[in-house]
Formats: C-alpha cells, structure tokens, sequence
C-alpha cells in the first residue's frame, strides 16, 4: 500500500513588513514601506544618508511604534510589542553605534548578553546552573565570530573592525532567527571591512535570516540574495544586486545624493 506523505505546511517569510509608517510631528520619515524576507534569506537595505535606513530597523525592532502598517516575525503579528518582547520571539539587533562595555573582556560581554537575553525564562526552564547555559552561549558565540582565543581580552582595547565583529557575537548570542544589522562595518577601516562583511555572509550561510543595512553598495552586492532600496523614506525598489545595480532609478536617486 501506498504511503500517504502529507506535505509540509507551506513556510511564510521570516520577517513581513506591511504598509509601514512612521514620523515625527508634520514630518514623515518612512513611508508606506512593503517587505518581506523569506527564511534563509540575506536581504541588504541601502540608500543615501537619512533615507530612513535606521528609522526603518527601530520599527522592526520596536525602538518606534509605527503609524501604519504591521510588522510580523515567523508569522506573528508583533507590530505592538516591546523591544524585549520580540527579542525572545527571535529578533536580534545590532546599532549603527557601538554598545559595548568598554572596561570588560570579550567573555564578559557576551556573557552579560547571553544572561540578559536567557534572564526572563530561567526560573520557568528551572536549570540548576543557568550561568552554564550564558557562559556556553557566550563561548560559541565568540568562537563564530573568530574571537574566542582573544576571550580575556579588554573590549575598549579591540580594533573597530573586532568590536563590530564583538558586537555581533553579544546579538548571536542569544540565538537569533532574524538578525537586524545597522551598518555593521561604520567605523571599520577599509581593509577590516571585508573580514567582517565576510563573517555576516558565513553567519547567513549557516541558515540566519538577515536584514543588513549598508549605505555603500559595493559591499553588499557579492553576499546579499536580493537589495532594498531606501530613498526619501520609501522604498524605491527590491530586487536582485543585478537588477538593482543595473535600474536607472537606483543610480540616479542614489548617485545624485551621494556624500
Ligand atoms: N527621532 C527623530 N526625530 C526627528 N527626526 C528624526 C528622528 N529619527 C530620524 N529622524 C530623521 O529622519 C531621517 C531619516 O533618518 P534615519 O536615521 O532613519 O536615516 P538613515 O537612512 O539611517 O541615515 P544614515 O545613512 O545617515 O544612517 C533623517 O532626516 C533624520 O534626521
Ligand atoms: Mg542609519
């Protein structure tokens, strides 16, 4: 007899954003913003300076509650969650500025990280050494982004390219499913950037769904699946790097307001 096979149920994005809005007083900064981001998948998000790159992660992580539109991850609609809330849904972010503790080692960090993040539910899990769980955490997380050897180290005393690389290890740390990040090479020698591009395409290559914003194009087009486009707080269009690179659109909007 035949075997009945009943298929998988059909896979949404990882990260859905709808008609997004937001703005402050009279002024509107993002603007009926659409985009949805499959599971696996490594989307780039470029645009000149102010184009509402940033404002756009702050409402998908929370920082801002938007005007319109809904943000849904793995399919729940988290468009009025807190910041802490979607985290522990899944959600990790990095900030276009460094946040480290400058004064701690590298384990340190990512250790506080980790803790944060695995806090809430500890007594619920009822492990009987949580620390084990960060402290674990906190190892691989340096280990994926090549500093585990450099563990004992003080964090203020890292080049920028290996703090950016520390601040992706604290995000990694606690797991996430889809990884924000807000220019994750500012502030990164040229020579370092690379590298560090490099890492965020590994992190993808291992299954990470990632929304990575970058304002200089060149840097994304090798390891990005597909470009978004931000310009005047729209999105001006989403699309393969080739199709981007080649759309007459792109190059005047962006070119005509380079700095
Ligand atoms: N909280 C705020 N209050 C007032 N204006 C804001 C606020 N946040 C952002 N803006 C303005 O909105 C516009 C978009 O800012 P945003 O930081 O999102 O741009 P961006 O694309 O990330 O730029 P950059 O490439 O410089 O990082 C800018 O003109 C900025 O000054
Ligand atoms: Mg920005």
């Amino acid at each position: 007899m035949e075997e009945v096979v009943t298929p998988p149920a059909p896979v949404g994005p990882a990260l859905a954003v709808a008609g997004l809005g937001w703005g402050v007083g009279g002024m509107v900064i993002v603007e009926d913003v659409t985009l949805e981001v499959a599971a696996g998948e490594l989307v780039s998000v470029i645009g000149p300076n102010g184009a509402g790159k940033t404002s756009l992660i702050n409402l998908i992580s929370g920082v801002h509650a938007p005007r319109t539109g809904t943000v849904r991850l793995l399919g729940e609609d988290i468009t009025r969650l807190r910041p802490a809330d979607r985290t522990q849904r899944g959600l990790g972010r990095t900030f276009q500025t460094a946040s480290l503790f400058p004064g701690l080692t590298l384990i340190e960090n990512v250790r506080l990280a980790a803790q944060a993040h695995l806090g809430g539910s500890l007594h619920l899990l009822a492990v009987p050494r949580p620390d084990d769980v960060a402290q674990r955490r906190a190892e691989a997380a340096l280990e994926r982004v090549g500093l585990l050897q450099r563990r004992d180290d003080i964090a203020g005393r890292l080049s920028h390219g290996d703090k950016r690389k520390l601040e992706l290890a604290l995000v990694i740390s606690a797991e996430p499913r889809v990884l924000l990040l807000d220019e994750p090479t500012a502030g990164v020698s040229v020579e370092e950037t690379q590298p560090l591009i490099d890492l965020i395409g590994q992190l993808h290559a291992a299954g990470t769904t990632i929304v990575m914003v970058e304002h200089r194009m060149e840097f994304v087009v090798d390891v990005s699946d597909r470009i978004a486009v931000m310009h005047e707080g729209r999105l001006l269009m989403t699309g393969t790097p080739r199709d981007v690179m080649t759309d007459d659109r792109v190059r005047s909007a962006y070119l005509g307001h380079r700095a």
